[in-house]
């Protein structure tokens, strides 16, 4: 399978990493707007470098490509891939506008090529099994209530520090405990109130977004959700996990890794053994092979994009938000 990258950062390199480790792949050219690091990936996996991606999808036969680029550097990659039959995989938040993301959804749906978003934390084995065992035993969920205590990535020029560039930290970053809380309580968000901090960072250089947010979702099942993120954490208190509230089940995952399953007076715990990066990227490939939709097509990274999208309008307008926001 050949494969073409769009976008050689970071996220790029945890999955040309990966990719190395499944077979049947291979390295058919990068792209970057900084080409020196299109031609350092090149050389160390493979393939042609390019700083235009229009050339590359044009004389490139890709079969797949990653999109790694930033959120606000998504314009018309996807639809092109789509147009050439070639499947998708994109890294999350999808774009920054609920338009741009519809307008991708629509190409990728017309050309009925595979896609996948990168949403990892779906694929760490202790989650995915407290998920059946909550779908087994479980009964109703009333609650997940899920949290991401960070900090800020990059130096003060990095992109992640403008809400036009960014998105702000909940499009950017909690979009994957807002996707947790999709997948987990398996249903449609229905209304969105957020509140944002923007204050207690504002003297940091070149820096606009939040501090700190707390996001209310209630699902059409009325089951709710809260996720509650900062960028502000000292290094020593970063953490990250959830707890989902069931009839019959509780779980408690402590930093998405370990995984408690609490029935009664029993505790089961589960700890993760797997590479998630792996696992997704494995799903990815096997998917384009058999033609199979993924467990993460596209629309799934529309949807969490809608939500975090309502949240950022409720916490400037202090008015809950119903959804859908628009047709799709
Ligand atoms: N799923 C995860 O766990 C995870 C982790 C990190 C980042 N991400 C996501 O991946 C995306 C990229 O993040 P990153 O940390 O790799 O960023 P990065 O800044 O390290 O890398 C992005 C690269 O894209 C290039 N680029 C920008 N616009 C381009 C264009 N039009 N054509 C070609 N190249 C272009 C930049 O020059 C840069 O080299 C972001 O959306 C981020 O949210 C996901």
């Amino acid at each position: 399978m050949r494969v073409g990258f769009i976008g050689c950062g970071g996220i790029a390199r945890a999955h040309a990493e990966r990719l190395v480790k499944i077979g049947d792949v291979e390295f058919a050219a990068f792209c970057d707007i900084v080409v020196e690091r299109a031609k350092a990936f090149a050389q160390r996996y493979g393939g042609k470098a390019y700083d235009d991606y229009r050339e590359m999808i044009e004389k490139e036969d890709l079969d797949a490509c990653f999109i790694c680029i930033p959120p606000f550097s998504h314009t018309d990659q996807e639809i092109l891939c789509a147009e050439r039959g070639i499947h998708l995989f994109v890294e999350k938040p999808v774009a920054l506008t609920l338009e741009k993301a519809c307008e991708i959804l629509r190409a990728v749906e017309r050309a009925g090529i595979i896609t996948q978003v990168g949403y990892v934390l779906r694929f760490i084995d202790s989650i995915r099994r407290a998920r059946e065992m909550v779908y087994e035993r479980g009964g109703r969920i009333a609650l997940f209530d899920a949290w991401r205590y960070g900090g800020i990535p990059g130096g003060p020029e990095h992109w992640w520090r403008r809400k036009e560039l960014s998105g702000g930290q909940l499009v950017e970053q909690s979009t994957h405990q807002v996707d947790l809380a999709r997948w987990f309580v398996n249903d449609d968000v229905e209304l969105v109130f957020a509140s944002f901090e923007t204050n207690l960072l504002n003297d940091l250089p070149n820096f606009d977004v939040e501090s700190a947010s707390v996001v209310n979702m209630r699902f059409k099942s009325k089951a709710i959700a809260v996720v509650t993120s900062t960028c502000a954490a000292q290094p020593a208190g970063r953490t990250s996990g959830f707890r989902v509230i069931s009839r019959n089940v509780e779980v408690i995952s402590i930093n998405n890794r370990e995984c408690r399953i609490i029935e009664g007076e029993k505790v089961t715990t589960l700890q993760a053994s797997v590479d998630p990066y792996l696992e997704e990227d494995k799903h990815f490939i096997e998917c384009v092979k058999s033609g199979k939709e993924t467990e993460v097509p596209y629309i799934e990274g529309v949807k969490t994009l809608e939500v975090t999208l309502a949240a950022v309008m409720s916490a400037e307008r202090g008015e809950a938000i119903r959804l859908p926001l628009m047709e799709y």
